[in-house]
């Protein structure tokens, strides 16, 4: 999957959920003062930002394949080594990082047991290899009215539930094939608050990820169809979507 979409298109639709998960995704890794730290699939820069906070530019370094994500993140991070390329093949030397993240990224890798393998092979042996990845499978992911209500219209369609770590165990499996150690699963929750249905519909809009390229490629009767069946499902006036994530913390 290509993110050829601009940061702000970026922040409107996943960003919402990225950056609070980001705070809980810290967290659990327990990033501590004096640690290096390599974010993988960093987008336009949610959890670069607080390692930035955490640990300063120096000890921080990320990377991702998206040209405008890494002109994004080289904007507001100017003092952060970041990247252009893929987790599958990470340009910095054996045992450099104290912790290699991935938040949200895993189920988009060409291979992800080769990005987790590339991941292990940059942190320093016991450093911390983490990643998560949304509940797509399950009932709780943030796309989960949007995906039901394609299903319900369309049940070719495709979805996210099949990609790579979308499934409650599937992150542990593909952690314990790159070779991982001390595999430690758990989800991880965020609430996100939407003013009324159409602030919740329009960054569907925008051509963001499997979902918003699925709506681009609706013609305006389909498009509205899938609006009306969403809104179904949805209160019209304020709401808040509980979102869940899959997380693996292991070590190298
Ligand atoms: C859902 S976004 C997550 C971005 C950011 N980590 C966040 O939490 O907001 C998925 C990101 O993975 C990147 N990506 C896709 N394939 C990748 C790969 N093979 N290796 C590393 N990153 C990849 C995309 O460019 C995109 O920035």
């Amino acid at each position: 999957m290509s993110f050829n979409v601009s940061a702000e298109n970026y922040a409107r639709f996943m960003g919402r959920f990225s950056e609070p998960l980001a705070v809980e995704f810290a967290e659990l890794v327990d990033v501590r003062a004096g640690q290096r730290a390599l974010d993988v699939g960093c987008g336009p820069g949610a959890l670069t930002a607080l390692l930035v906070e955490q640990l300063g530019a120096d000890a921080v370094a990320a990377i991702d394949p998206s040209p405008p994500f890494v002109a994004a993140i080289r904007e507001r991070l100017p003092d952060v080594d970041v990247r252009t390329g893929g987790a599958e093949d990470l340009p910095f030397p054996d045992d450099g990082f104290d912790l290699a993240l991935a938040q949200l990224v895993v189920h988009f890798m060409t291979d992800p047991v080769a990005g987790l393998t590339e991941m292990a092979r940059v942190t320093r042996p016991g450093g911390v290899v983490a990643a998560c990845v949304w509940d797509h499978a399950g009932d709780s992911g943030p796309l989960a009215t949007f995906w039901r209500a394609v299903h319900e219209l369309d049940p070719d369609a495709p979805g996210e539930a099949d990609l790579a770590g979308a499934r409650e165990g599937h992150l542990a499996q593909l952690s314990e094939a790159a070779g991982l150690a001390q595999i430690e699963p758990t989800k991880l929750t965020v609430r996100v608050g939407f003013t009324s249905f159409e602030d919740w519909w329009e960054p569907f809009t925008l051509g963001v990820g499997p979902a918003g390229a699925y709506v681009a490629r609706l013609d305006e009767p389909k498009r509205d169809a899938l609006r009306a069946r969403c809104a179904q499902g949805l209160p019209s006036s304020s709401f808040e979507i509980a979102a869940s994530a899959w997380c693996v913390r292991a070590r190298s």
